[in-house]
């Protein structure tokens, strides 16, 4: 045996070493165990050693690292869009870290390639499109920038190559759609005064009546509208916006229809909830996070583009070093933002190998139940109130007598749960959103006995009285 083949087998310990003691933790204690930087940094030792040390005590000091490092997938991090492990997409990434291909030619990536291309097939399909063009990006933020600068070029395809010029280019987007819509219209020179924030009805879907006023009002004025970015599962609400109503305002004044499904895309894979996503066939392209309700190691997003071509279109260069033989098709780099580019897919495929297609559409009916248990909850708590019905799997609420911001940070700092906040209404309120496979309905309950109890002490309104209403099963 070689050296190589020893360190990769010590390799192996390490990370089943480092792998089992994480699992303890998230089984037996807190999701994280609040620290303030500095403290942490003396703790830890992050300095970089002049001279190395051997792979066991690297793994030593590495375990100490995880141990500060909040536990996602414990069954009480309910903080952000994503949450929990699935083992078979642990398995994917690992494997995939360890081939460490690049996964811009067929080439390099190989059979990673294949794997990559039968997703965006199958995803493609899954909104709707017949023959679907796409690629892996690091995150639904840069699938979103995709989208927008695929609609830029086509609105401007001379930008391409000598930049602005002409009419101011719109886009339209509601008033609760992701911040990432601004930023990529900051990169794209397109501007965030450019972006018009369309209002959203009382469940946060973009109204099409208002969609079409702010369109007629920028023609009127001289501008060009370029593109609607729909959102499906906005981030808060977790509201859909009418993606047949919107295509046909799209149609009628020939924009570029982007739908952002960074989060809400996933409900195509539950006959149940696959209504909320009715109208994507008609977008020219989607956004669609595998790394969020499905479950994917982060980061595992797709943007998906009805036509094929356009986005080699808008992204091939000319690099005769790197891009030689193989069809377009097969170099996925001509079609990426990226060069060298992490292999996202293998991950995603080796979890739908594992769970299929029935066990993918029972996660998402899992978590939708999750969803309508917990705001049960909250509808039978005389001191929470829902702020809107649960559109998807947010379930967004009012604490009486307590902060929602104060509330989310005591129950961090004590390492009881993990929870956002955000504003609803210009006031903030807990979001609570339920897309975390290890999460149970007991983990659920345990939750909002922590969120009351922990108001009740904070309350200054009647504290015995919230305090005497903490839920026991
Ligand atoms: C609706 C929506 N779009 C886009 C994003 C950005 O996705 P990512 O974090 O993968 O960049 C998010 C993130 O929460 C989101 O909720």
């Amino acid at each position: 045996m070689d050296s190589t083949f020893n360190s990769l087998e010590e390799v192996a310990r390490l990370f089943t070493r480092i792998l089992l003691d994480r699992q303890k933790q998230e089984a037996r204690e807190p999701v994280v165990l609040p620290r303030d930087p500095d403290t942490l940094r003396e703790l830890l030792d992050l300095t970089l050693p002049d001279q190395g040390r051997d792979l066991e005590s690297v793994g030593l000091h590495l375990g100490k690292l995880v141990r500060h490092t909040p536990t996602t997938a414990s069954g009480a991090f309910f903080n952000q869009l994503f949450g929990g492990r699935e083992p078979a997409s642990l398995l994917g990434e690992t494997v995939a870290a360890a081939l460490n291909n690049s996964m811009y030619t067929y080439k390099v990536g190989g059979a990673q390639v294949l794997v990559e291309l039968e997703l965006i097939r199958e995803m493609g399909q899954r909104v709707g499109f017949d023959n679907p063009d796409g690629v892996f990006t690091p995150g639904g933020s840069l699938s979103n920038l995709s989208a927008m600068l695929l609609a830029r070029d086509r609105a401007r395809p001379h930008v391409r190559s000598e930049g602005f010029s002409g009419p101011r280019l719109r886009v339209y987007t509601s008033a609760e759609s992701h911040y990432c819509v601004i930023k990529a219209s900051r990169v794209l020179g397109i501007g965030a005064d450019n972006v018009v924030s369309v209002p959203v009805d009382g469940r946060g879907r973009m109204r099409p009546d208002a969609l079409e006023a702010a369109i007629q009002a920028d023609l009127a004025a001289g501008y060009e509208p370029m593109m609607l970015n729909a959102t499906a599962g906005t981030t808060v609400l977790g509201a859909f916006d009418p993606l047949n109503e919107l295509a046909d305002v799209c149609e009628k004044y020939d924009l570029w229809m982007h739908v952002d499904g960074a989060f809400g895309g996933s409900s195509v894979l539950d006959p149940d909830q696959a209504h909320l996503m009715a109208g994507s066939h008609r977008a020219d392209s989607v956004t669609w996070d595998a790394h969020k309700v499905m479950g994917a190691q982060l980061s595992c997003s797709v943007i998906l583009v009805r036509q094929a071509g356009l986005l080699a279109a808008s992204l091939d260069e000319n690099a005769s070093y790197l891009f030689q033989g193989d069809s377009l098709e097969l170099n996925p780099g001509t079609r990426s933002l990226q060069c060298g580019r992490r292999n996202d897919g293998l991950k995603l495929w080796t979890l739908w190998q594992a769970l299929g297609n029935d066990g993918l559409a029972l996660r998402l009916a899992r978590f939708r139940s999750m969803t309508l248990f917990a705001a049960q909850i909250v509808r039978d708590a005389p001191d929470l109130t829902l702020v809107r019905e649960p559109e998807f799997l947010n379930v967004c609420f009012d604490v009486e007598g307590v902060s929602a911001e104060q509330l989310c940070a005591e129950l961090t700092k004590r390492g009881l749960a993990m929870v956002g906040y955000a504003l609803v209404d210009d006031k903030a309120i807990v979001r609570l959103t339920l897309v975390n496979g290890q999460a149970t309905n007991e983990d659920v309950r345990a939750l909002f006995g922590h969120i009351r109890k922990v108001a009740a002490e904070l309350s200054t309104a009647a504290p015995s009285r919230l305090a005497q209403q903490v839920p026991t099963r």
